[in-house]
């Protein structure tokens, strides 16, 4: 359909799936104020232990977790095994700084892949390249002590290539510990410029990490933030819906915008700026009309939760997904240049020849219209959500629109988020 760049892993499930969950979950969660507040606060190791100290998710349900993704229609799932924060989800052989170690004891990243495989996600693994905990990871101008009174004499005795061997330790341990790994997300590199302190390609060893990655899990995604330009097999925008398809040298690419409800990653107990289940649903409708896949963030609580606020959006996210999720899954740009009236979003199922219009701001008079579209093409249409006829033909008694495909709607808008037309085209 479109001439989009090949990646080296396998993104024909990708981006069909197009919905993901994202899980942000650490230490941050007691704290509850930001997945970076080690950074923000310029914690040190010792006075961020108490979080270590009193992690205990005693309420931690991954298949709850998974039954949640699942139902809200999320196909895959991207979880921080380990977050710039430097602790560990799993039983990592090559740190104490792990879940096993604290009061809760037990290995939450195999219990997660577990639950959410045996739901039928695919599974991705978010790992930090960044480490604020680590002993040889050099204090930059990120680093949660990047202000610290003796930080040129406590990077005397970091040694980089320890760390190294340490994140390539571990991502060998990721690639072969869980069975089938379908993404890899490495976030993120700074590299040095203009007397600013950062980490990228160098400090990481990228290509040898990335040919370590191709060897263990051919297949796996991966994401474009280990300084390597063109290595990733997905362009990442992040918090941000781009304009159109995102391109690289002029060539459409496979992008997946990664976003939250609100305003942190992490849990964070205080922040109110929650998107409502329509701009959510608009966001994923956008994005897919774009080609490009949501990956949809939430911050479990230390009590190993979702917050309230993330359920009701995924179960309201669920609730449209349900009965529209057809204009979603296997759907991609309209490929036809055509303008339809009211603000109204398309996507396109290339493989079933169908048009989607999503009536994001409900028609007022009883019909929209679709310039460009040449009728010929059009066989049938029903509004997705119920299967109901919708009118196709020009306006009764003449008018100005009569030279334009008008589709005849209700008055009343249908009970569903955002009602969406399933054009049948020949
Ligand atoms: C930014 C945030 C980081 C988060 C990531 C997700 O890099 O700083 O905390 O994990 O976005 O893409």
């Amino acid at each position: 359909m479109y001439d989009v760049k090949p990646t080296k892993g396998n993104t024909k499930w990708f981006t069909h799936d197009r919905f993901g969950m994202f899980i942000h979950w650490g230490l941050y969660a007691l704290p509850a104020r930001h997945e970076w507040v080690k950074q923000i606060e310029k914690m040190t190791n010792e006075q961020y232990e108490k979080y270590f100290k009193h992690f205990d998710p005693d309420l931690y349900d991954p298949e709850l977790w998974a039954d949640l993704a699942w139902n809200a229609g999320m196909r895959y799932f991207v979880i921080t095994t380990k977050h710039h924060e430097g602790f560990c989800l799993w039983d990592s052989d090559l740190t104490d700084y792990k879940c096993t170690n604290t009061p809760y004891g037990k290995d939450i990243l195999k219990m997660m892949v577990d639950a959410y495989k045996g739901r039928g996600l695919k599974t991705g693994f978010y790992h930090s390249l960044i480490d604020w905990h680590h002993s040889d990871y050099i204090i930059d101008d990120v680093h949660a002590l990047r202000d610290h009174p003796d930080r040129a004499k406590l990077n005397e005795n970091r040694d980089m290539s320890r760390y190294r061997e340490y994140l390539h330790g571990q991502v060998r341990e990721l690639l072969t510990r869980f069975g089938k790994i379908d993404i890899m997300w490495f976030d993120f590199s700074y590299p040095s410029h203009d007397g600013f302190i950062g980490k990228g390609r160098d400090d990481w060893q990228s290509e040898k990490l990335l040919e370590m990655i191709r060897e263990l899990m051919p297949e796996v995604i991966l994401d474009d933030r280990l300084d390597l330009p063109g290595s990733g097999d997905i362009v990442t925008p992040e918090q941000y819906q781009p304009f159109e398809w995102i391109t690289v040298d002029g060539q459409k690419v496979v992008w997946e915008a990664c976003q939250t409800f609100s305003g942190s990653w992490g849990y964070h107990r205080d922040e109110s700026s929650w998107k409502s289940v329509r701009q959510l649903i608009s966001m994923l409708i956008d994005t897919v009309g774009k080609g490009g896949n949501l990956l949809l963030n939430v911050g479990p609580t230390g009590r190993g939760e979702f917050d309230y606020r993330a359920v009701e959006r995924l179960q309201g996210i669920g609730k449209w997904m349900h009965s529209n999720s057809r204009s979603i899954y296997g759907c991609t740009q309209t490929p036809f240049d055509i303008k339809v009236s009211d603000g109204a979003l398309t996507t396109y199922n290339p493989e079933k020849n169908r048009l989607y219009v999503h009536l994001v701001n409900y028609p007022f008079m009883g019909y929209f219209s679709i310039e460009g579209l040449d009728e010929k093409k059009v066989e049938y249409a029903q509004f997705l959500h119920d299967a109901s006829e919708v009118g196709i033909g020009s306006l009764p008694a003449g008018g100005a629109h009569l030279d334009k495909r008008v589709f005849r709607i209700p008055i009343l808008k249908p009970n569903t988020e955002i009602p969406v037309v399933e054009i049948f085209l020949k």
